[in-house]
């Protein structure tokens, strides 16, 4: 699953989340659901009992539930506002809970001149408190706007090459975790 992080009127993030589609379908690796959450159009979280227990009372809760249960792998494609990262993807994060545990996840963050990691570093500890795993290789763009031409953003060889071990050890990882949850 990838998931576009961010929700703004011309928000660059969708072209760089069409980039990584591209690149991962070409991998022949993954069966992609793409998650925009602009489009998902999740309210704030409204659900009166904690995730964990699973007893939703929104339509669009059980129906983010059973989309998020079925991955086996998230690519989180996010900005940094304001040294952390988008409070869409966090919201998105909080309505669920066992859906992403054990399972990989990488990011592609970007920003200014941070490349977004300052983003990506405060993800961390909702990775860690939700049981995702992390991979190791993340894209980081600096300025990733600036790469965006008309609608198309452009990579450099250095980004398509570390989006490709991104790739493969989410891949590996979606593989390897399967079984432990079982
Ligand atoms: C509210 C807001 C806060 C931002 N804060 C930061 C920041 O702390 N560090 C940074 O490097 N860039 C920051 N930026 C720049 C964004 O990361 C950059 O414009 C990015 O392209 C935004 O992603 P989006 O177009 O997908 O929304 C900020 C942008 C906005 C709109």
């Amino acid at each position: 699953m990838i998931i576009v992080g961010s929700v703004r009127p011309g928000r660059v993030g969708l072209p760089i989340a069409e980039w990584v589609r591209g690149e991962a379908e070409k991998t022949g690796n993954f069966d992609i659901d793409f998650v925009d959450l602009l489009e998902l159009g999740l309210p704030f979280m409204d659900e009166p009992l904690h995730p964990r227990l699973q007893q939703y009372t929104h339509d669009h809760t059980i129906a983010w539930s059973k989309r998020v249960a079925a991955a086996d792998a998230f690519l989180f494609v996010t900005p940094e506002y304001n040294y952390s990262y988008s409070p869409a993807l966090k919201n998105a994060l909080d309505f669920l809970n066992q859906e992403w545990w054990m399972k990989p996840v990488g990011f592609v963050s970007y920003g200014g001149v941070s490349s977004g990691t300052r983003g990506a570093a405060a993800l961390l500890p909702s990775i860690v408190g939700l049981g995702l795993v992390r991979v190791g290789p993340n894209v980081e763009l600096t300025f990733g706007g600036k790469q965006v031409v008309n609608g198309v953003f452009e990579p450099q060889e250095k980004e398509l090459t570390i989006l490709g071990h991104e790739l493969a050890e989410l891949a590996r990882l979606a593989t390897g975790l399967k079984p432990l949850r079982e």
